[in-house]
C-alpha cells in the first residue's frame, strides 16, 4: 500500500499559513526551543519542503554551521532555494528518503523530519540511514500528527461525503506512533516520546474550508465527488470561529 502523498506547493503553503495565523500554539516555537537546548553544527531537514523551518536551523547553527535540506519536490525545493538565496551554508536538494542520502556517515548532528517521515515506503530503511548520517551523540526529531489529531475535520468531510475516515488516512495519521515509533526504538537505545497540542481557530468558515480544500482528505473525497462550495458551508459546525484540534508527536532520539 502507498501511503506517501504527492504534496503541491499551493497547498502546502496554504496550510502552512493557516497554522501561522490561526493556531494557538506554533510548532516552530517548539522547535526553536528544541534548538536552544544545546550548540548545533550541522542540521539535516529530510522533507522539508518549501523550506518552512529553515529559517530557525541557520539561525541556531551561526555562520560556521551548515544546513542540508531535502524533498523530492522539485517545485518545493525551487521555492526554498529562492527564499534564502542569500543563504551561503544552505545545501537543497530533491532526493528521497526512500533512497541511500548523499551524504558521509556521522555528519550531522541534529537531523530533523517533520510531518514526512510518515511518507517513507520503508521506514527501517530510512531511520538506519538517519542514524547512519547522525553523529554520535547527534539527535534526531520526528514530528508527526497522532491520531487524535484535527478530528474536527474528519467528522466535517463524513458530514460532507457521508464518507468516515479511510484506511490509508487512518494509518498515516497513526503511522507515527504505530508503525515508526517501534522502529526508532529499535535502531536508537534512547527515545523519548513528547505530545503537543495546539488549537486553530479559523476566524469564518471560509478559511476553514480553504484549509479543507489543501488537504488529501479533501483530494481523495470531496473534490472528486465534485461537491460545492455552499454545501461545504452547510456542513461546518459554525459560521465563525470553526475550532480544528491538532494533536502531533515528537520523538527525539539519540546516537550512543
Ligand atoms: C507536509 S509536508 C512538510 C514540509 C515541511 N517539513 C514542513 O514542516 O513544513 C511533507 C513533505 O514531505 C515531502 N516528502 C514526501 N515523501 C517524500 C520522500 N519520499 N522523500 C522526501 N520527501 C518527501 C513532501 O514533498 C513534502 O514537502
Amino acid at each position: 500500500m502507498d501511503l506517501s502523498y504527492k504534496e503541491k506547493q499551493d497547498k502546502l503553503t496554504i496550510r502552512i499559513r493557516a497554522h501561522k495565523e490561526f493556531a494557538n500554539f506554533d510548532i516552530a516555537d517548539w522547535i526553536d526551543a528544541f534548538l536552544q537546548r544545546k550548540p548545533r553544527i550541522n542540521i539535516l531537514d529530510l522533507g522539508c519542503g518549501n523550506g518552512n523551518h529553515l529559517e530557525l536551523y541557520l539561525k541556531h547553527v551561526g555562520p560556521n554551521g551548515s544546513v542540508c535540506g531535502i524533498d523530492r519536490e522539485a517545485s518545493l525545493i525551487a521555492e526554498a532555494k529562492a527564499r534564502y538565496a542569500a543563504a551561503t551554508n544552505l545545501s537543497l536538494q530533491v532526493g528521497s528518503m526512500d533512497d541511500r542520502f548523499p551524504f558521509e556517515d556521522g555528519h550531522f548532528d541534529l537531523c530533523f523530519s517533520n510531518f514526512a517521515i510518515y511518507n517513507a515506503a520503508d521506514p527501517r530503511k530510512t531511520i538506519g540511514e538517519l542514524k547512519r548520517v547522525m553523529k554520535p551523540g547527534g539527535e534526531l526529531v520526528l514530528i508527526g500528527p497522532t491520531r487524535n489529531n484535527a478530528m474536527e475535520i474528519y467528522e466535517f468531510n463524513e458530514r460532507l461525503t457521508g464518507t468516515a475516515i479511510d484506511e490509508i488516512t487512518l494509518i498515516r495519521t497513526d503511522r507515527l506512533r504505530c508503525e515508526i515509533l517501534p522502529v526508532v526504538q529499535d535502531i536508537f537505545a534512547n527515545v523519548v516520546e513528547e505530545v503537543i497540542n495546539s488549537k486553530l481557530t479559523f476566524p469564518d468558515r471560509d478559511d476553514f474550508i480553504e484549509y479543507f480544500q489543501a488537504t488529501m482528505l479533501y483530494e481523495e473525497g470531496a473534490e472528486k465527488l465534485g461537491i460545492s462550495k455552499d454545501a461545504m458551508r452547510a456542513a461546518c459546525s459554525s459560521e465563525k470561529n470553526v475550532i480544528l484540534s491538532k494533536e502531533m508527536l515528537a520523538l527525539v532520539a539519540v546516537k550512543e
